[in-house]
């Protein structure tokens, strides 16, 4: 398959450019193993000459008026659209997703553009009396200034335009990093967004395959004002730790280690198909794809029987070809974190339902595999499996159902599935999550905060709260006299 054009060097300060010492790595179809693309390879000091470019714009863009930047979103959002097959083809065959997924992804990705435009109009501040003396309180809202954009390979679109959306809204101009495995997608989007008419330096982007050699000097520099950050826990606790010698604002959004809770009087259909959902919505390459599936023993049976009967009959295979519903895996090291997890749990005494054993190579695939009676130490319930693994465990009660569910240092998402209303709200208020989906498989969406509590992340991208992300709230007291008064 030809892969659609699209640009492969840097993009700095409104130019297409080679990458110091000229530089290239590979890109590769995950599905066959073949070199899609060479793609220029950044280093730091391109990463310098990004930020300068980005922190040269900062000025005139922050003063544009929110029609100027929210109109630039808008037409982003229609351009997006209108490219939405060759978008998704390319989605495919860099990252392995099913080519119906790719569009899907296109379609959630532009709404995050439609959704700021939108939004930039109504971004105010506040005029109020203090509660006593004769001051007043006027607040007005400022662009945080140049950021610092690192997305993952796993939504090649979406992630990026969940962070550009914002931050043009706000009027941050800014440097993204997008991850090595899946550039193509964010270069082609670079694209577009010049020819909606983003001026220069607003927006520049670095692929490169030494982030921290490229990151690292431009986290120090104290002109970068901002980093939003998606990707491995382990890793933003690393660019949290750089980003506190300038006092760094940041966003992160980091991995997850979501419980599925189906209880006895839940309505099985719906849990197993929100359970396919949230399982096997990008090949369980996501954040918030389902870890862990905790569900009642009076239906645990039946429920699991069911689930590998629906992943069971998912086809697996290249992305673009008809039909399929599971596309290859990332990388040969994530097929073989994926066969460690399964492994262990076998030996751990779990029982494989369907699935449970890689293919030959070429190609990165691991079918749906569904594990009954996983014992509840096992490893597959600690680590984000992000893979198309569910892994059943039981419960006998709310209470352990909560303190299993609880039971990780992550709180992402939690699904739960039950027909009674109290429990579902009550459990909304016990489960350590900072999104919870009530009998749905599926809580992404550009209207809604999404974000994590404990080592999930900090911030919300989306929604209200996301532009926030991307402002500064700078107040004046004023004193007010009594005209009357003299
Ligand atoms: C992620 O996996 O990082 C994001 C998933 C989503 O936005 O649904």
């Amino acid at each position: 398959m030809t892969r659609p054009y699209t640009p492969t060097q840097l993009y700095i300060d409104g130019r297409w450019v080679d990458a110091t010492g000229g530089a290239l790595f590979p890109v590769h179809d995950p599905a066959t193993e073949e070199v899609l693309a060479q793609v220029s390879d950044a280093a730091a000091d391109d990463g310098t000459r990004a930020l300068d470019a980005a922190v040269r714009a900062q000025g005139d863009w922050g003063r544009t008026t929110v029609r100027e930047r929210a109109d630039i979103l808008r037409r982003a959002y229609e351009m997006t659209l209108a490219r939405i097959d060759e978008f998704a083809t390319l989605m495919t065959l860099e990252m392995g997703k099913p080519f119906a997924e790719s569009r899907a992804e296109v379609v959630y990705g532009a709404e995050f553009l439609r959704w700021f435009s939108e939004l930039a109009p109504q971004v105010a501040g506040r005029y109020l009396p203090a509660p006593v003396g004769s001051n007043r309180i006027l607040t007005v809202k400022r662009p945080v200034g140049p950021a610092l954009l690192i997305t993952p390979w796993n939504f090649p679109l979406a992630m990026a335009t969940r962070k550009i959306g914002p931050a043009v809204a706000a009027g941050c101009t800014m440097v993204l990093k997008p991850a090595e495995l899946t550039p193509l997608t964010a270069l082609l989007f670079t694209q577009v967004m010049g020819e909606a008419g983003l001026p220069a330096g607003v927006l520049n982007v670095i692929p490169t395959t030494r982030p921290g050699e490229v990151t690292g000097p431009m986290i120090k520099d104290r002109r970068l004002r901002k980093l939003s950050f998606t990707g491995s826990t382990p890793v933003g606790k690393l660019l949290i730790a750089q980003s506190a010698d300038t006092v760094l604002r940041v966003s992160m959004e980091l991995g997850g280690n979501a419980p599925f809770l189906v209880f006895a009087d839940a309505d099985l259909d719906a849990a197993v198909a929100g359970a396919v959902v949230a399982k096997m919505r990008n090949g369980g390459e996501s954040c918030v794809a389902a870890n862990r599936f905790i569900v009642h023993r009076s239906v645990a049976d039946e429920f699991a029987a069911r689930l590998a009967a629906a992943l069971g009959a998912i086809e697996m295979g290249p992305g673009l070809r008809d039909g399929v519903g599971l596309g290859a895996l990332i990388d040969d090291r994530a097929v073989a974190k994926v066969t460690r997890l399964v492994d262990a749990a076998v030996a751990d005494g779990a029982t494989v339902l369907t699935g449970g054993t890689a293919p030959e190579r070429p190609g990165f695939f691991y079918p749906p595999t569904v594990l009954g009676q996983v014992p509840a130490g096992s490893g597959i319930l600690r680590e984000e499996i992000f893979g198309p693994v569910a892994p059943i465990v039981t419960f006998d009660t709310d209470a352990e159902a909560i303190a299993l569910a609880n039971d990780t240092d992550f709180g992402l998402v939690a699904y739960v599935f039950t027909r009674d209303i109290n429990r579902a709200l009550s459990l909304g208020e016990r489960i350590e999550a900072g999104m919870i989906g009530v009998n749905t498989g599926l809580v992404s969406n550009p209207a809604a905060p999404f974000g994590g509590i404990k080592q999930s992340g900090l911030g919300r991208e989306g929604s209200v709260e996301g532009i926030e992300e991307y402002l500064e709230t700078v107040y004046m007291g004023i004193h007010l006299t009594d005209p009357d008064a003299e």
